[in-house]
């Protein structure tokens, strides 16, 4: 697939890309330059992709564990090949800058690696029945069957990354998918669509249709033979979608409004270690525009190193590079649409007219809104209580470890939480207390390494990512019970 200004890209659908029909306009968030077009797919072209899918059920089945691994490392083979073609498509649609857009394609190939290995472990438990008197004889034997076809849909932030974890476990485990990438992002998941079926993936078993949201929910709501929705966006279009599937099992890996915790325990009166953790802090809430589901958007800091922490951040957030996505010095690019841009700018003046301050900030260019420090923000303020999906922090004083952990908990969100401390008690009691998915000790929020279980809690989502917890979600037990035999 290629980028081409004014011309048309098809979808995907049984190997064919299919070019004619009503297109939307893919454009650079950067710029706004018009970066090519693409077919919007149809009810009756989503029709026919479950009924491909369906039908591939019965080859997918026969596929083998070897091949389904050589798959698996071939996807991962190109993209090592084509690094820096997928980082350059990222650049241009999603308007990653582009040193984040080449971590993005090498988070990517691990994935594949990983799906490539869990193929081997893909296999099963033997059960003793022989337990009670008239049972001898008896056992059993447990293993995960495929459940069907995946409607996986994927957001623009990470547009090859998050489609590899929908298109990685289901290879693994044999599911065929069906697959709707961002309005935004088409283009780098319809390139991955062509790896994937050059590596030896059955045509019938992946479609990708750039569909409509509406269309996306109708195929949700009435195609039984679909067995899971995987989902990955924003918490309001996520619990709707579960709402409307009915009987289908649906993975949702939703937003947040992730927080950090720093305890002056961690630098212990070392200034470069504090000045590392801000490095850190400033990286996580800014890298990307904060357009990540685990940005750093709060920040709890211990009175005693508050203020020394705080300008720490502010210094870094300074030198901060924003701007153009494909300078190699850029760490600051667009937000994904103007229409943003103005959202978070909206949130940051309601937060200041109820009371927040200001720490750093300066004019927006465009849609590159210049990283924004807050303090004095409280729950009820959007910046507080809602994804912001920007570079905007909020930093805040706490006097007892208790209360920040119990500031963490006042959201509806709970994907991850940082925690800068050193005592082994409080690391305890943060993994006992936090209602998130993850807590990560020494790092902030923002920190994912591809094969760990990943997912929220609360609003953030249902069900885990992460390869072997994603074929988990695609799998179901089925028992094999012998007696006599
Ligand atoms: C996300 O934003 O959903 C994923 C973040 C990540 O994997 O780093």
């Amino acid at each position: 697939m290629k980028m081409r200004p004014g011309a048309q890209t098809g979808f995907l659908l049984c190997g064919k890309e299919w070019v004619d029909g009503e297109a939307i306009e893919v454009r650079s968030p950067w710029d706004q330059g018009l970066l090519g077009k693409v077919t919007v797919a149809t009810r009756k072209d989503a029709r026919e992709a479950v009924n491909h899918a369906v039908a591939s059920m019965r080859r997918l089945r026969a596929l083998p564990r070897w091949k389904r691994k050589e798959i698996l490392e071939d996807i991962a083979a190109a993209l090592i090949e084509q690094k820096e073609r997928f980082a350059q498509l990222i650049v241009a649609e999603a308007g990653k800058p582009i040193r984040t857009a080449r971590v993005e394609v090498e988070r990517a190939i691990l994935t594949f690696k990983t799906a490539a290995e869990d193929v081997i472990r893909l296999g099963g438990e033997s059960i003793p029945l022989d337990l009670t008197e008239g049972n001898e004889g008896r056992w059993g034997l447990v293993q995960r069957f495929a459940r069907g076809p995946v409607l996986a849909i994927t957001p623009f932030n990470f547009p090859l990354m998050l489609v590899a974890h929908k298109l990685a476990p289901a290879i693994a485990c044999g599911c065929p998918v069906i697959l709707k990438p961002a309005p935004q992002t088409p283009f780098t998941a319809l390139a991955l669509g062509e790896v994937v079926l050059k590596a030896g993936w059955p045509e019938e078993a992946l479609a990708i249709l750039p569909l409509a949201n509406e269309d996306t929910a109708w195929l949700a709501e009435r195609e039984d033979r679909l067995k899971l929705v995987s989902f990955t966006g924003s918490a309001a279009v996520g619990w709707t979608l579960k709402a409307k599937s009915g009987k289908k099992r649906v993975a949702l890996e939703l937003g947040g409004n992730a927080a950090l915790i720093v305890h002056s325990d961690w630098a212990g009166g070392d200034d470069a270690v504090l000045d590392a953790a801000a490095m850190r802090t400033a990286h996580g809430a800014f890298g990307y525009a904060g357009q990540s589901c685990i940005s750093v958007q709060r920040v709890y800091v211990h009175r005693p190193i508050f203020q020394s922490f705080l300008w720490k951040v502010v210094e870094r957030a300074n030198k901060m590079v924003c701007g153009d996505p494909a300078n190699e010095t850029t760490e600051v690019g667009p937000v994904i649409r103007p229409a943003d841009a103005e959202r978070v700018e909206a949130w940051v003046k309601e937060a200041v007219e109820a009371g927040a301050k200001i720490v750093e900030s300066s004019a927006r260019e465009g849609s590159v809104l210049a990283p924004t420090i807050l303090t004095g923000t409280r729950p009820g303020m959007k910046v507080h209580d809602e994804e912001i999906f920007g570079p905007v922090v909020a930093i805040e004083p706490y006097d007892d470890f208790e209360e920040a952990l119990a500031m963490v908990n006042h959201s509806r969100y709970g994907l991850q939480t940082g925690l800068y401390t050193r005592d082994a008690g409080r690391i305890m009691t943060a993994f006992r207390e936090l209602e998130v998915g993850a807590v990560i000790v020494g790092d902030t929020p923002t920190w994912r390494l591809d094969p760990m279980p990943y997912g929220g809690v609360k609003d953030s989502g249902l069900g885990r990512e992460g390869i072997r917890w994603a074929i988990e979600e695609m799998t179901e037990p089925r028992m094999l019970v012998m007696a006599g035999v």
